[in-house]
């Protein structure tokens, strides 16, 4: 396996200059633990599709008090730009751990992995957790344009892009507000638009509305598919729900339980837009919900029996 430089090309490969559509090297924001194998082959057609997110027999072992443990094993997946991609898997599977190795949070040991980076004026990743990872100690405005003000954007465009974006999830009246005089639901918003408003190519979503009841997920969701509508990123967004990946998703990705393969990979051809709750009377939705639950039974069943002979 190769490792990837982040600011100097591989010894004898050439970074790819000729197309804007064509991917630099792959970048990594945390330095210590990160790896990206190796650069994309630069295709010889330039009009070829090259996946923005590319792994190959991904795998993952953690040693934790002196015995190993697999998380993921075996991950061979490509996602292609513009697609809005969930993983659905049992609990423990190693969603979160492959959304991390993906964010560069934790390094991957074996397999490969490649990220295409197309545009190097934008990030190359933002990420929303499942937890509140908001600063509390900053409004919501000055949360929003973060990303932003670390990249050094000039102050009247970064306030236009945070008026929008702040908009888009309805917290105008709240711009000033600390996190603390915000709800749950609000303080995910703020981490959406934060993760937009820094404008990456792929979004990175562990399980953003987990904590959140019925309905302001829903309407969250919605609020995330108009925002995703207008922008078409790269969306990887990690659930449990067969639900949430039906209403969110152009493909569901269903993962085994540990250790963390794929096993199935269902195209969800649902009309767009989506409403939250219209989606479910929508044609299809039944047989692509039915079929989802038939790949995930046997994983949530396996997990729980992984757990029991624990216990
Ligand atoms: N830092 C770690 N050290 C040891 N084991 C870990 C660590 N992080 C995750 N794991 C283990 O890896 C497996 C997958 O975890 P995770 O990716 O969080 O699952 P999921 O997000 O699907 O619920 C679990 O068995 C978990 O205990
Ligand atoms: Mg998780």
């Amino acid at each position: 396996m190769s490792v990837l430089q982040v600011d100097r090309p591989l010894p004898g490969r050439v970074t790819p200059t000729f197309a804007p559509q064509q991917p630099h090297i792959a970048e990594r924001s945390p330095p210590n633990t990160a790896r990206i194998d190796a650069i994309k082959p630069i295709p010889r057609d330039p009009s070829a599709v090259v996946p923005q997110i590319s792994a190959r027999q991904l795998g993952k072992e953690f040693i934790s008090r002196g015995s190993r443990v697999t998380a993921l094993s075996d991950v061979t997946l490509d996602i292609y730009q513009g697609q809005f991609c969930c993983i659905v898997g049992p609990s423990g599977c190693g969603k979160s751990t492959l959304l991390r190795i993906i964010a560069g949070l934790e390094t991957h040991t074996s397999g490969e992995l490649e990220l295409a980076h197309f545009d190097r004026s934008k990030p190359l990743h933002s990420m929303v957790f499942q937890e509140q990872s908001v600063f509390p100690w900053m409004t919501v405005e000055k949360n929003v344009e973060y990303g932003l003000r670390m990249r050094g954007v000039p102050r009247a465009e970064r306030n236009e892009v945070v008026s929008h974006y702040i908009d888009k999830v309805g917290l105008t009246a709240f711009r000033q507000a600390y996190p603390h005089q915000l709800s749950g639901g609000m303080k995910q918003r703020v981490s959406i638009a934060r993760a937009f408003a820094n404008d990456p190519e792929i979004l990175l979503m562990d399980e953003p509305f987990a904590a959140l009841d019925e309905q302001n997920k829903a309407i969250l969701q919605e609020e995330l598919l108009r925002i995703w509508e207008e922008s078409r990123k790269t969306v990887l967004f990690i659930t449990h729900s067969i639900d949430e990946a039906l209403v969110l998703s152009d493909r569901a990705l269903v993962m085994t339980s540990r250790p963390g393969t794929l096993k199935a990979d269902i195209e969800v051809t649902l009309a767009r837009p989506r409403g939250a709750y219209e989606v479910r009377a929508s044609e299809g939705y039944g047989a692509l919900s039915a079929r989802l639950w038939a790949e995930l039974r046997e994983e949530v069943l396996g997990s729980r029996q992984t757990k029991e002979t624990i216990a």
